[in-house]
């Protein structure tokens, strides 16, 4: 089960084991990362899964299709690496991803 490293705005880690299939944000919701809101829960319309893939990863990852690029748009400082966490599917290759927490306010 792929491990994710959830950094928060504070740098607080939190480590959680998410199920391939999952999206990041289930898996951040699962072990109570602070702001991670997903107001929307998770149908791509809020942006308030903001998050920002570490720079190691974001070729793996890859970047957003055009609905969630529309929906970053209203995101707070979105940067090279934003996503929307609701919006990435963990995979195993994924173990070991960091993803900071965008400030979702
Ligand atoms: S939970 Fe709303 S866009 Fe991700």
């Amino acid at each position: 089960m792929p491990k994710i490293t959830f950094i928060d705005v504070d740098g607080t880690s939190y480590d959680a084991m998410v199920d391939a299939g999952l999206s990041l944000m289930e898996g951040a919701i699962n072990v109570g990362v602070p702001g991670v809101l997903a107001i929307c829960g998770g149908s791509c319309a809020c942006s308030t899964c903001h998050g920002y893939i570490d720079d190691a990863w974001v070729a793996l990852v890859g970047g957003p299709n055009d609905i969630e690029d529309a929906t970053l748009e209203l995101a707070n400082e979105r940067r090279a690496g934003s996503r929307l966490t609701c919006q990435v599917q963990v995979t195993a290759a994924m173990d070991g991803l960091v993803v900071h927490v965008a400030k979702n306010d």
